[in-house]
């Protein structure tokens, strides 16, 4: 199954920030001086990610294939930040070339590795040379995970294979509940290097006070 976004999922998202910002800041730092750096938001959904990018000083383009969510951008913050809604990964139709990429929370919506291939070709594409390309996900050793404010669960019939069904619960008043699927690390460096990227890093910070594991998995490409 995959994620409906309704208006109200949409605005909410949009809101709510949690042990999410301990990921966010650590992609952000991983991608360094950004500023006046043209940086692509592969999936920006409502645009917080983007909006993120813009505070640090990059021109920001954000893309991404559902409406819903783009419709819920904010107009007011909006400067130096542009949103296309996409089709089938195509990123053809963009002008120019980027300086970075930044792809937080999409991965893990992705049901099909041919997907997950076309998109990471696509980033690659048009990023220019050395460019870095970095991608917050849920961790693959986290299944099991419970925090204050995150609940990551195994879908039916699991057992560990990419592409797998796992059920992502933000628990806000009522919780916010993601239908999401499984990747294995291996099978995600490796459709990363297949694409010619290379892994600088993969970080896994841990969020909440007393948790001996991180939810997030933050990994840090080089276009090559
Ligand atoms: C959980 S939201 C994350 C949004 C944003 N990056 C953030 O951190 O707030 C995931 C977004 O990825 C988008 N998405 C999923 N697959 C995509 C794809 N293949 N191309 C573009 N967007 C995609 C969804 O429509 C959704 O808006």
């Amino acid at each position: 199954m995959s994620n409906t976004y309704d208006h109200r999922k949409a605005e909410v998202y949009n809101e709510f920030m949690g042990e999410y910002i301990v990921a966010y800041d650590k992609a952000l730092a991983m991608m360094g001086d950004i500023k006046d750096k043209r940086v692509l938001d592969q999936g920006c959904g409502t645009g917080k990610s983007s909006r993120l990018l813009r505070k640090e000083g990059a021109v920001v383009v954000g893309v991404d294939k559902n409406p819903e969510m783009l419709s819920a951008t904010r107009s007011s913050d909006a400067t130096g930040i542009e949103y296309f809604l996409i089709e089938n990964n195509d990123l053809a139709g963009i002008e120019g070339q980027f300086d970075g990429a930044f792809c937080t929370f999409v991965f893990l919506e992705v049901s099909k590795r041919e997907e997950l291939e076309q998109m990471v070709r696509a980033v690659y594409d048009k990023l220019k040379p050395n460019s870095l390309y970095v991608i917050v996900t849920n961790n693959p050793d986290a299944i099991g995970y419970e925090s204050d404010f995150i609940k990551l669960e195994s879908g039916e019939g699991f057992t560990g294979e990419s592409g797998q069904s796992v059920i992502d619960t933000v628990k806000l008043d009522p919780p916010l509940v993601f239908h999401d699927y499984y990747w294995t690390e291996e099978d995600q460096r490796s459709i990363l290097e297949n694409a010619g990227f290379r892994i600088e890093q993969i970080s896994k910070p841990i969020s909440a006070e007393g948790q001996e594991i991180s939810p997030f998995m933050i990994i840090h490409a080089v276009k090559n």
